[in-house]
């Protein structure tokens, strides 16, 4: 069904009130594929929503908003040391992840609690406290939406990277993604030691997926804002990457900076910590702030527009570069 003049208010985390000319439910491959041939729509926008979890509106979008609904977790088979499971586009991330375990096959227990879809989550590659999904990722099934054909791409063709894949660059808005499949492996290894869930799990005595679902989930309860409480999109900036040299004159100057050495070399700065060095944890512009407890977070404080969050972005933007030296590169994608 078309909706016309459709509010995108629940469909995206940071509760900004953008209305899109049309929106159309797609709740299955075939209608997606249908997409190519609806001739109410040729030639119009096209937006693929999924959670919405990702994404800064800001203006109406004068086009076709195509939400993906599509349902479905299964147990494909195994491949010699790992489970294969199946999760269409449209299921909820977190509820996938919990189904998972339920299973009794972990792998995503670090991955929980991020908003969004399962869809969604190759886009950006979603990571979080020690794992990023590519890892976990067996191939996905997408529609070309110009064409209507069905597409297969392997972990080569997506080219992952730190919150990044071939969906954010030469495939953008080309494709609706329609179902994941995920690798297991059968022989499960905890990963524990990123320093705030090693912290979590101190006073338990168990080591099991469980228990780092429960560290995960309690981790990201207390620093995290809820987005159905206060609007946000997680992380606002990606974490810098600068290289040797650069890193140790800027050490010289700001001993206690939090860094992470990359295996190539560079080094990862943690730009929640470079933006509330400038002091602006708490700050904002008119309903737009930076989160109290994680500064790069931006928050919708109530009734903020999408290009207020961009407005602000820019001047933290600016501080971090006059400050640092260091040039910050949004993280949601923007409209
Ligand atoms: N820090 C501060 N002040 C702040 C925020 C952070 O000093 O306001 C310091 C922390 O003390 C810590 C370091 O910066 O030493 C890193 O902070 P944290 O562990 O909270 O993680 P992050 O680097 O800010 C990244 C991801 C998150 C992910 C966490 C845990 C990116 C852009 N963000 O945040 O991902 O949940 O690590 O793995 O890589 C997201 O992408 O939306 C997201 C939430």
């Amino acid at each position: 069904m078309l909706l016309a003049d459709y509010s995108l208010l629940r469909h995206n985390t940071f509760g900004f009130d953008a209305r899109a000319r049309y929106a159309m439910r797609i709740d299955s491959v075939e209608a997606a594929c249908a997409l190519a041939r609806d001739e109410r729509i040729a030639g119009m926008l096209q937006l693929v929503l999924g959670g919405g979890s990702n994404i800064v509106l800001t203006r109406d979008f004068d086009g076709v908003a195509l939400i993906v609904d599509i349902a479905g977790k299964r147990v494909i088979g195994e491949d010699g040391d790992a489970w294969l499971v199946e999760a269409g586009a449209g299921e909820n991330w977190h509820e996938f992840v919990s189904w998972t375990l339920a299973q009794g096959m972990p792998g995503l227990e670090n991955l929980a609690l991020i908003p969004g879809t399962v869809g969604a989550a190759p886009i950006q590659n979603i990571g979080a406290y020690g794992l990023e999904m590519g890892e976990r990722f067996e191939r996905l099934h997408a529609v070309e939406l110009a064409t209507g054909t069905r597409a297969e791409f392997d972990r080569e063709a997506c080219a992952f990277g730190y919150r990044d894949s071939f969906f954010k660059r030469d495939g953008r808005g080309r494709f609706m993604i329609t179902s994941v499949v995920f690798r297991l492996p059968k022989q499960w290894t905890p990963r524990a030691d990123y320093a705030d869930v090693a912290r979590a799990l101190e006073n338990s005595t168990k080591r099991d997926a469980q228990a780092i679902f429960d560290a995960v989930v309690a981790v990201r309860r207390a620093k995290l804002p809820d987005w159905t409480k206060l609007g946000n999109a997680g992380s606002f900036f990606k974490n810098p990457v600068i290289d040797a040299a650069a890193f140790d004159a800027l050490k010289q100057r700001e001993p206690d900076i939090v860094s992470y050495a990359q295996a190539d070399g560079q080094v990862k700065l943690a730009a929640g910590w470079l933006i509330d060095r400038c002091g602006w944890k708490g700050r904002g512009i008119g309903g737009a702030a930076v989160h109290e407890r994680q500064a790069l977070v931006l928050v919708n404080r109530g009734g903020a527009t999408g290009a207020q969050v961009l407005e602000l972005a820019e001047a933290i933007k600016r501080d971090v570069l006059e400050r640092f030296g260091v040039d910050l590169e949004m993280e949601p994608v923007c409209l």
